[in-house]
């Protein structure tokens, strides 16, 4: 095994040869750029708004509408680059394939291998959000689930490990599960039904046919945005500005407490992607979908943090369905029964669209021999990936029966930033090889810019900031020095890019999509890290002992 194999490309050429024979023209091609946005929009919209919202306006107070802000320029950075590739490139599989013509082989597949944490993982979010706003809405008809069938295994075990350490738990009822739950040779019988069996259901869909799915999706999108008008427009009348003040009450590091949830919010856009080879017309209709969906969102987004912490004091929204408890608060229980059939809705068409989307990045890489042959397999009634379908429902399926929400949300926003990082990253690489495309990223020479932003911010956050002074201090006792070593690495990347980019004329858009995903990595800390460097080290593991050598590209 030589290096420079390892970063074997896939030509353009090639690649739009792949997607017009054999048997991938089977797929049918029936997106047009509505159906497109409005499958983005169902992707972007879901948990993230209806439930981790909640988590961030604790932490960081009303400011946290600018994290929103700022999360949305760094994905229209991405989205640039997504966009390119999905016009140079039209093929499923999103941004494995891009890195697939740009980066080489093996980081097309670590591509990949994060893509599953965007899309299956992230769907176990999604999952348990349903199932908590489901379960609610249930409730409100008399309808209780036991509490151990509505939970998930590892929330009720952190409960009641912090209730064992600390002596008082957040949620006393959760903890308590431990003892009151069933159990089998002593391990208590905690499972999250509802969530497994929506993930069930969908996957049920989305193996029927694609058509049928998208045809469903439109119509819980337009539901979905009309709950999220709901919440503002009701919400409006209910505003008290005092409870805007103080707009950041946790600082900066309040706000930034976020990241997670915030970047979760986002995921999404870049699923457009992956049904290129569904579109009537990708080369135009990809790009302008992603813009539409992002900016519609973040209008939504922006709004419903203001309503929200307008409503009630930000220190009261640490719940699992902040939209829901906003309008108790009001005595509108109406208007909370509406959202949290809203809410369920938008989880179900979020679902809908990941799982859709990662049987075909799947079906990518095994067209290309990365995975087992069956990866690839098109139903033959149904036209759909029927095998990758299976898998994908099993992956959400059997995590959501016992995980926790919030420790998978943290690995899904790493491994999405990663992926987004990389994809602007192999626009540079594009640009580079000369490869034109339809879409073209608006070009800002980043000769000086890139090396001037880098001392102009840092000369901000120096001298306004007790930043050195928190390092000093990390570097005397130790604590929190994982945190600034990433900052440092970071700093360092970015004076790197400087260089490279006044000696190659790097287009400013895309080095601002990797820097931006790449700080917003940095924000979520080393033990995040060190998952997600294990998950890396599985996915090397698995390339090294099977995809390198079954590699279609291998030996030529
Ligand atoms: N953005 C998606 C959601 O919020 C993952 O559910």
């Amino acid at each position: 095994m030589d290096i420079k194999s390892l970063f074997r490309k896939k030509s353009v050429e090639h690649l739009l040869a792949d997607a017009e024979h054999g048997h991938h023209s089977s797929l049918v091609k029936s997106f047009t750029v509505t159906d497109l946005t409005l499958f983005g929009i169902a992707a972007i919209i879901g948990g993230g708004v209806f439930s981790t919202i909640g988590r961030a306006a604790y932490d960081g107070g009303p400011a946290i509408a600018l994290l929103y802000l700022g999360f949305a320029v760094a994905c229209v950075f991405s989205a640039y680059c997504y966009a390119r590739f999905a016009s140079t490139v039209p093929v499923s599989g999103s941004a494995y394939t891009y890195a697939y013509t740009s980066l080489g082989e093996i980081i097309a597949w670590i591509l990949g291998w994060n893509l599953i944490l965007e899309y299956a993982i992230s769907n176990v979010v999604v999952a348990i959000s349903w199932s908590d706003y489901f379960t609610t809405l249930l409730e409100g008809f008399g309808i209780h689930f036991p509490d151990f069938l509505t939970t998930g295994y590892y929330t009720v075990k952190e409960a009641h490990e912090e209730l064992l350490n600390k002596g008082t738990a957040t949620s006393p009822q959760i903890a308590e599960l431990w003892n009151t739950a069933p159990n089998l040779w002593g391990i208590p019988i905690i499972v999250d039904l509802p969530a497994f069996l929506i993930t069930i259901g969908l996957t049920y869909l989305v193996y029927v046919g694609i058509r049928e799915s998208k045809n469903v999706n439109n119509v819980l999108v337009i539901l979905k945005i009309l709950a999220v008008l709901l919440v503002v427009l009701v919400g409006l009348f209910f505003i008290k500005p005092e409870n805007w003040i103080p707009f950041a009450p946790n600082g900066i590091g309040g706000v930034m407490a976020g990241v997670a949830a915030v970047s979760f919010a986002y995921i999404g856009f870049d699923s457009i992607s992956t049904t290129a080879e569904e579109c009537k017309n990708p080369q135009r209709d990809i790009p302008k979908a992603m813009m539409y969906a992002l900016l519609t969102c973040t209008v939504l987004y922006i709004a419903t943090v203001f309503i929200m912490t307008g409503m009630v004091s930000y220190q009261e929204l640490r719940v699992g369905d902040p939209l829901a408890y906003i309008f108790q608060k009001v005595n509108m229980n109406f208007v909370a029964g509406v959202v949290s059939v809203g809410a369920v809705i938008a989880t179900t068409s979020a679902m809908l669209a990941y799982q859709i989307g990662q049987p075909r990045i799947w079906m990518v890489m095994s067209r290309d021999g990365l995975l087992p042959k069956a990866f690839s397999k098109i139903h033959p009634k149904f036209k759909t990936p029927s095998f990758s379908t299976i898998v994908t429902g099993a992956l959400v399926g059997i995590p959501s029966l016992v995980m926790d929400q919030a420790y998978v949300t943290d690995l899904t926003a790493v491994g999405t930033l990663f992926a987004f990082g990389l994809v602007c990253a192999g626009v540079l690489v594009l640009d580079l090889q000369g490869i034109e495309s339809k879409f073209k990223v608006p070009y800002i020479n980043g000769k000086y810019w890139v090396g001037v932003l880098w001392i102009v911010i840092l000369g901000v956050i120096f001298i306004y900031t007790d930043t050195l002074a928190n390092w000093q201090k990390a570097f005397s006792n130790g604590e929190g020095i994982g945190d600034v070593a990433l900052k440092i690495l970071f700093i360092l990347c970015w004076a790197w890019l400087s260089v490279e980019s006044f000696r190659k004329n790097f287009s400013l858009i895309p080095v601002l999509g990797l820097l931006t995903n790449f700080y917003l990595m940095t924000e979520l800390g080393t033990e995040n890290w060190i998952r997600f460097i294990v998950w890396c080290l599985v996915g090397f593991g698995i390339y090294f002992g099977y995809s390198y050598s079954k590699s279609k590209l291998h030996g030529k």
